[in-house]
């Protein structure tokens, strides 16, 4: 009996070992970093081989930004709000060397889960209540109560710097776009 349990038990396992190595599989294929340099605060990042609709994580100040090279022909998820249902708010996109770019803290404005982002439904969906974002972070379902942050930022060529607060990111607090 001691030893069909002991084969059991190896079973379950293995198969929670390929349980996880699936999962850091599917989270190193849809996560990669981008190049970049930190120093004093501020963490570079090089865009300039950033592929479309795909999600890139990087780290700064210890929370995740999460970065996506918006396609041009994407068709946009469904925001909440406005008259044009399929467009995106494209205040919040930033332009770097010609192309558009979401780039937000990666916490859910509820209560900080880490969104996961699904490039067929081209939205975020958080695991911890269902709350959605579309891929300019803006808030589809509640109950995230306010848009994806947008970290202060500084443009250099096809370069960002976050944590340095450029003329492009004072553009969009004027806009009233971020706080
Ligand atoms: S923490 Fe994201 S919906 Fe609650």
């Amino acid at each position: 009996m001691s030893d069909r349990r002991d084969f059991f038990g190896k079973m379950l396992g293995a198969y929670a070992g390929l349980g996880a190595l699936g999962a850091l599989y599917a989270a190193k294929r849809t996560w990669d970093p981008l190049p970049s340099v930190k120093a004093g605060g501020f963490t570079t990042l090089d865009l300039s081989n950033m592929q479309e609709n795909k999600l890139y994580v990087e780290k700064w100040r210890g929370k995740p930004i999460l970065i996506i090279k918006v396609a041009k022909n994407s068709k946009p998820a469904t925001a909440p709000n406005g008259n044009d249902k399929n467009a995106y708010d494209d205040k919040r996109l930033i332009t770097v060397g010609g192309h558009k770019y979401m780039i937000v803290v990666g916490l859910c404005t509820h209560l900080g889960c880490i969104p996961d982002y699904f490039p067929e439904k081209n939205k975020f969906i958080c695991p911890c209540h269902g709350g959605q974002f579309n891929a300019a972070g803006e808030v589809l379902k509640a109950p995230p109560p306010s848009p994806l942050v947008i970290p202060p930022f500084k443009i250099t060529g096809t370069k960002v710097v976050l944590g340095e607060v450029g003329s492009e990111y004072k553009k969009l607090k004027e806009a009233g776009v971020v706080a």
